[in-house]
């Protein structure tokens, strides 16, 4: 698609700010990474609405900006907007209008997401912004009902937030269900979720136990908002106890190796998927690293494959990590293997595949193996009861 659009010339990209002139509105979609402290750092978003600001000073004609960054509620309004009006010299609502639009893509899933939003949140300073920035999606899903929200940008902004912290607090919900299914012999917390999620109260997605959720988004807003919270004199503990579950996750899955090896130390582990999901190279936040960090730690060597992830995860990982280009490379001679992403590929393993194993330990993280397949092999699993708790 975008080969087709820059061919089309429908598309073009440059590095000269002053080409903001040329158009009527400007979407600021630039990264809002954490402080240390977890805290939303705005100095992008800062940067960028002066830049916009300065290059329409001398300008005419109306010029929307759109705030599309997730931003903590009310940034808009208190953050963006005296800088636009200081930088370019109009003030809101006169030639200049502003508007937040939160995004809900998910990686690996960005046109589709694109082309068929679930909705289309508008979070307007006033009627002029809001209606130019509706007419824009008119034009983009002619034709196609997509359920619009307009509202002013501080709710725009929470919205965002929310839905991540639904979407956080049901994965670690889940999981916490799988630790308990974990040590009751014969549960499975497989079996739980597809009945929960015929609730129509409750739904089925997001209700996969795994190793914990990683990627860009859920973390970073998690934290942003647990002190953005604070910083308002209001503490969210539920999202703190969220993001805990999530963490804690990982020492789920290396417990489970530990049952099957006893100690860690000098034992090879195999460790299937570094993406933090299937699909994609991306390795921020992923389980895996948290999970191979506590293996080191436990005196384990580790090595690890992944179809798509490596060199990404190479400049993360410590060096004592091994790193195999195909995965009958990285489970040779291994006393475990641990599945951490949900690859297709990992999905069709067989005990073929795991033959050059040194021995039949197996720790599907993620739920995917048809266990029927691997008779003679010890499985454990993420919200499998085992006889050993
Ligand atoms: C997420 C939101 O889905 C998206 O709307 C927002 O804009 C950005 O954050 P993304 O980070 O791409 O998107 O990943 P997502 O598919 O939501 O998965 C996040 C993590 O949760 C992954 O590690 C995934 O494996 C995990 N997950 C998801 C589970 O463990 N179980 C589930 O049932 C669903």
């Amino acid at each position: 698609m975008l080969r087709s659009a820059v061919k089309k010339k429908r598309i073009e990209f440059t590095t000269d700010i002053g080409r903001i002139r040329d158009g009527q509105t400007t979407f600021v979609t630039v990264g809002t990474p954490s402080n240390e402290d977890g805290s939303i750092n705005l100095s992008f978003v800062k940067k960028a609405t002066e830049d916009i600001g300065a290059s329409i000073r001398n300008s005419e004609g109306y010029h929307l900006v759109v705030v599309k960054s997730t931003v903590v509620p009310g940034t808009t309004s208190r953050v963006v907007r005296p800088i636009l009006e200081s930088s370019s010299g109009r003030p809101c609502g006169d030639q200049l209008g502003l508007c937040s639009n939160p995004e809900f893509l998910a990686e690996g899933a960005a046109i589709k997401g694109t082309l068929r939003p679930d909705k289309i949140v508008i979070g307007a300073e006033d009627d002029e912004s809001r209606n130019t920035l509706a007419k824009l999606y008119k034009r983009i899903y002619k034709g196609k009902k997509v359920a619009t929200i307009t509202t002013n940008p501080t709710t725009a902004e929470t919205i965002k937030y929310a839905s991540n912290s639904f979407l956080a607090t049901r994965v670690s919900t889940i999981n916490t269900i799988a630790d308990i299914c974990q040590r009751v012999p014969s549960a499975d917390i497989e079996t739980v979720s597809k009945a929960v999620g015929l609730d129509p109260r409750i739904g089925p997605l997001y209700l996969k136990a795994g190793p914990g959720y990683g990627g860009s988004c859920f973390h970073k807003d998690l934290q942003a908002l647990i002190a953005f919270g604070q910083s308002i004199g209001y503490d969210p503990i539920l999202l703190s106890a969220v993001e805990e579950v999530n963490q804690r996750q990982a020492n789920e899955v290396v417990r489970m190796s530990q049952n099957l090896l006893g100690s860690l130390n000098d034992r090879r582990i195999a460790v299937l998927g570094l993406a933090f999901k299937k699909d994609t190279d991306d390795i921020r936040e992923a389980a895996s690293i948290r999970v191979i960090d506590q293996l080191l730690k436990n005196g384990a060597s580790v090595s690890a494959y992944d179809p798509m992830a490596t060199e990404n995860a190479r400049k993360v990982l410590p060096e004592q990590v091994s790193f195999a280009t195909e995965l009958g490379g990285c489970v040779k001679g291994t006393d475990c293997c641990i599945v951490m992403t949900e690859w297709d590929e990992f999905r069709k393993l067989s005990p073929r595949d795991l033959r050059t194993m040194n021995a039949q330990n197996i720790v599907d993280a993620r739920r995917i193996l048809d266990r029927s397949k691997f008779q003679g092999f010890n499985y454990v699993a993420v919200g499998l009861g085992s006889a050993k708790p």
